[in-house]
């Protein structure tokens, strides 16, 4: 996730030149099936039907409604090349069929929130803009920040923060968000900041502010960001087409070790269990990594475009023969 204390200029694509040059030879094929499964604003995506070839279809899908209306509109150009969905990760399996799409040629994954969701105050995300508690990516289903905060008890809360914020003062926090004063539980961004500074501001040494881990947890629960994230990584070996590339942008630690565990054991040439004293899998990887490590952007990047600056990039070539 971009750094909250970062203000965001453009709404530039991250590492954009880096993503359409690793998917490059799955674009050049003919009559690529191209899936962008975070559209954002569409920035990602027209540039990758700028370098597929005139008969490549891309498919689209945001769970935001209001991003997917703009994306839709800013590739409407591309006429029939490009179909867009209102849906979830883990509702491509069945967008897919629906399109009689059996395998995909690219997929492309830019996980996390986008300029347009931490820009509106009223969407909650952003501690930097007073609004309701909210985070919903899709208002129009699920519950609230604001809800979840209200029902969970502090050994729940604390948890949350700790295995989703990876804070170091959860428990603290917790503590001071579930002694509801007169006012209650917070139910706005500010009313939350403020309640988490009272607890903390005074220990903080930190790089940031000290309310942006406990955003981040509770954006990630919110959204159940991690196991989107799980069914989308689930779905690759059923639905990637040999020689496909794959490429996911992650913002947090959390999401790229999602991701760093499956190309590894995809590209791993024996999966079988330790204790198994021969190969009994026969030792052929799946996948061939392309970006050893993680790919980061580069300081010219980051300094024009600070939400880049905790982009990891990773991307892999299906090798499997099935
Ligand atoms: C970082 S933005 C993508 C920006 C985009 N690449 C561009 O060029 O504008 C991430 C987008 O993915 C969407 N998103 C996140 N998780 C999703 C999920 N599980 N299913 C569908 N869309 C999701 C968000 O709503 C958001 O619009």
């Amino acid at each position: 996730m971009p750094s909250e204390t970062e203000r965001r200029p453009a709404h530039e694509p991250v590492m954009l030149a880096e993503v359409v040059a690793l998917l490059a030879p799955a674009l050049d094929k003919p009559g690529a099936r191209i899936v962008d499964v975070t559209l954002g604003l569409g920035g990602h995506s027209a540039a990758l039907l700028a370098a597929a070839r005139p008969d490549a279809r891309l498919l689209g899908l945001d769970r935001d409604p209001q991003a997917l209306a703009q994306a839709t509109e800013r590739l409407a150009d591309h006429g029939d090349r490009v179909v867009t969905r209102h849906a979830r990760f883990s509702d491509l399996a069945q967008v897919l069929d629906e399109l009689g799409w059996d395998r995909v040629d690219a997929v492309l994954a830019d996980l996390g929130v986008s300029s347009l969701q931490l820009d509106e105050a009223e969407r909650g995300f952003s501690f930097q803009r007073d609004g309701e508690l909210d985070m919903r990516m899709d208002p129009t289903r699920g519950e609230s920040a604001a809800d979840l905060l209200g029902r969970l008890s502090q050994a729940e809360l604390a948890e949350l923060l700790r295995d989703l914020g990876e804070e170091p003062e959860a428990r603290r926090i917790a503590r001071a968000l579930c002694r509801s004063g007169e006012e209650g539980r917070p139910r706005t961004t500010a009313g939350l900041r403020a309640a988490i500074v009272r607890a903390v501001g005074g220990r903080a040494n930190r790089r940031h502010d000290p309310a942006t881990l406990t955003f981040q947890a509770l954006r990630i629960a919110v959204n159940d960001e991690l196991g989107e994230l799980e069914s989308l990584l689930a779905l690759l070996p059923q639905r990637l087409a040999r020689g496909g590339r794959a490429a996911f942008l992650a913002y947090h630690s959390l999401e790229d070790r999602i991701v760093k565990q499956s190309f590894r054991s995809w590209s791993a040439r024996c999966v079988c269990p330790p204790e198994l004293p021969i190969c009994q899998c026969g030792g052929k990887a799946r996948a061939i990594r392309l970006t050893p490590g993680a790919a980061r952007p580069t300081a010219e990047e980051i300094a024009r475009n600070p939400r880049a600056r905790s982009a990891r990039l990773r991307a892999l070539e299906w090798v499997d023969e099935r």
